[in-house]
């Protein structure tokens, strides 16, 4: 019964005034919503930094996070989700190709700016470049995808763009020929894929020093994270950096319904700007 006990007995104790001081600065931070129910969630993913810093308990970790910044970036790449996949909700691939592509191919546009918002690891921003590979040889158009995300951990990996072959599963191999190049036992994106991406670290509540205007903005499963305000925030400010004639993507679970006037569903989690 003892040993019981002492199984069930947490490593480290988070008091309820911890995980508030904890969520509170979460929010304030990043924007992401921590409610009672995730407790363990936050508990499992910060004790790995108790660890790393020598830590005996969640007070000496929240003194360590109120008296200098330096955690504070391995406190939010530890409390973000990072679930990402290549040409995840497929649909919004084959709309780019299939609607969007022809569209500019139809106006003639030569200057093109897909922002890829919440990029994670950098298999939304490459399955965009994948899908627009057969533009981006043409030496009139100009092209270039910015992928931003707030977590340097994840961006870092997608800077990399080096993938297991198990994460290659949704894709051709043709176009995995095409686009990548084998390393060992995984595969690097190539070069002159990457040429087209500029990732950047960007925080969706702070300013953003782009000026636009985007044709494409994918803001997919990050606002699920945030509170109606966040949303309404965020997405008045997509509008602004929106061209009239653009598209804004969302997630699969998430809607602009009760969050902005500005924008008309015209398919699955694809809006346009109302001009
Ligand atoms: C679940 S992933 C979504 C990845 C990709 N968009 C997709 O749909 O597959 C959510 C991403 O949002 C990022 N994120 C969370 N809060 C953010 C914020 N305030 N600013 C920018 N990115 C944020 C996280 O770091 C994480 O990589």
């Amino acid at each position: 019964m003892g040993t019981e006990h002492l199984e069930d007995a947490p490593e480290f104790l988070m008091t309820d005034k911890n995980f508030e001081y904890i969520r509170t600065l979460a929010y304030q931070q990043t924007g992401i919503v921590l409610p009672e129910r995730k407790k363990h969630m936050v508990y499992s993913r910060l004790c790995r930094r108790l660890r790393v810093l020598g830590l005996s308990d969640f007070n000496a970790y929240c003194r360590a996070l109120e008296k200098d910044h330096q955690e504070l970036p391995n406190f939010i790449n530890a409390l973000t989700t990072n679930l990402t996949s290549f040409f995840r909700e497929n649909h919004h691939f084959d709309f780019l190709r299939d609607v969007v592509m022809a569209q500019w191919k139809k106006s003639g546009k030569k200057r093109i700016r897909v922002w890829s918002s919440a990029c994670s690891t950098g298999e939304e921003p490459y399955s965009i470049a994948m899908t627009l590979q057969p533009l981006l040889n043409q030496s009139q158009l100009d092209i270039k995808i910015l992928a931003t995300d707030l977590d340097t951990n994840v961006l870092a990996k997608a800077q990399a763009g080096v993938y297991p072959q198990e994460s290659l599963d949704n894709i051709s191999p043709e176009l995995i020929k095409a686009s990548f190049s084998p390393l060992g036992n995984q595969y690097e994106v190539k070069q002159s894929l990457k040429d087209n991406i500029h990732f950047k670290q960007l925080n969706l509540l702070q300013p953003w020093p782009m000026k636009g205007p985007f044709d494409v903005i994918f803001c997919r499963n990050v606002m699920i994270y945030f509170d109606t305000d966040t949303r309404k925030q965020i997405i008045a400010r997509f509008r602004t950096l929106l061209s009239n004639d653009g598209y804004l993507i969302i997630g699969h679970s998430e809607t602009l319904h009760h969050i902005s006037e500005d924008f008309t569903l015209i398919g699955q989690t694809i809006y346009r700007p109302i001009s």
